[in-house]
């Protein structure tokens, strides 16, 4: 198997995170090598392993011999600029960053084509649950012709505590708290963040590449808590849903706050969970769910597609030997 030296750029909620797993699962193969962050010093924490190189010097790692950068800083610029001299210099790239992906993903997916290098994003899109890759392997057999769910995991919290009571403001705030919210929170609360997944989703599972500033998209600050009183009535509540379905060869797309049956999956979502629902010509409808925010959950992802640079299709050992099966009574017959 390869040995793959790999660096993180942005040391965050989701940088930290994967830092910390792959601290615990120690998987063979790769190897972290470096950290880099502005101001970095301010970051250094006492767990990451001593040989791996703290720097704020992007180009260090840029110019090293680092086979995946894995770019966790967010944003266009500057993480476009470095994820671009990436690839031109060979090296594989990981990111979670769907502002980017949804913007310049087709031709950055060229750039590392034409040298031969990866460039996943399996984090980019309902952060934990592996909606990419199940769409590019798990359903490359099917025809997709409607995605729809929820995309964005701040505006569930959200929406799913003002159906408890809540006030937007302080739970905004504690999305922002508990690392869930954009830098800029405005991207997940005007459906931005949402519309950009969407468009990336839609390349993949409709093979539609579509124009992100032509999706009608309507942001959720406008609902009030009578608005849940009103939805009750009518047996719903509201959560922002982002959908494209494939009609007559165009995309209908759409993101925004809309009632939900009470009886619907959507509605049970709370917290951070998404939930995509792929619907597929042949084999009907596919349903993923998890938690779509969060430091933890996003870097299962991020790890997921280093140890896929690392040893492709075949990323997880099989056990080498049987593991006994309990026969207590009680627990086999008890289900969480
Ligand atoms: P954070 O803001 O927590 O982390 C970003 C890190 O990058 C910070 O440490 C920040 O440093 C650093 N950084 C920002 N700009 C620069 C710069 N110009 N130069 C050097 N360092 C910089 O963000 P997240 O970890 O939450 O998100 C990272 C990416 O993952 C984003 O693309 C986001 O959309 C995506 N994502 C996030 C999820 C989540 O739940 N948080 C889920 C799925 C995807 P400083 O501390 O100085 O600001
Ligand atoms: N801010 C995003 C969300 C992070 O709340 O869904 C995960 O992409």
């Amino acid at each position: 198997r390869l040995r793959i030296k790999a660096a993180i750029l942005g040391f965050g909620t989701v940088g930290s995170s994967v830092a910390r797993i792959l601290g615990d699962l120690k998987p063979e193969g790769v190897e972290l090598v470096s950290i880099f962050n502005r101001d970095v010093e301010r970051k250094r924490v006492d767990w990451v392993p001593s040989q791996v190189r703290w720097t704020s010097d992007v180009k260090e790692i840029l110019a090293s011999d680092v086979d995946v950068v894995i770019e966790l800083v967010g944003g266009l610029e500057p993480a476009g600029t470095w994820v671009r001299e990436a690839l031109t210099a060979g090296k594989s790239v990981i990111t979670a960053n769907k502002k980017l992906i949804a913007q310049d993903g087709v031709a950055l997916d060229r750039l590392a084509r034409s040298k031969g290098a990866s460039l996943l994003y399996g984090a980019a899109v309902a952060g934990g649950i592996p909606v990419i890759p199940g769409l590019n392997q798990g359903l490359a057999g099917e025809k997709v012709e409607r995605i729809e769910g929820i995309l964005n995991g701040t505006c569930n919290f959200i929406l799913s505590k003002m159906e408890q009571g809540a006030e937007f403001a302080p739970v905004l705030a504690e999305a922002q708290a508990l690392g869930y919210a954009e830098a800029d929170p405005t991207e997940d609360v005007a459906g931005y963040d949402a519309r950009a997944k969407l468009v990336i989703l839609s390349r993949i599972a409709l093979r539609a590449d579509l124009a992100i500033e032509e999706i009608d998209c309507r942001p959720i600050t406008p609902v009030a808590a009578i608005d849940f009183d009103y939805a009750k009535d009518l047996g719903c509540t509201i959560r922002q849903i982002s959908r494209a379905e494939l009609r007559n060869g165009k995309v209908l797309a759409t993101v925004a706050p809309m009632l939900v049956p009470k009886g619907s999956p959507l509605a049970w979502s709370r917290g951070t969970e998404n939930m995509v629902l792929a619907g597929g010509k042949y084999g009907g409808d596919v349903v993923f769910s998890g938690h779509g925010a969060g430091g933890h959950p996003t870097a299962v992802a991020v790890v997921s597609d280093l140890l896929a640079i690392a040893h492709g299709s075949r990323a997880v050992d099989l056990p080498s030997q049987k593991t006994p099966v309990s026969a207590d009574f009680l627990l086999r017959h008890y289900i969480r």
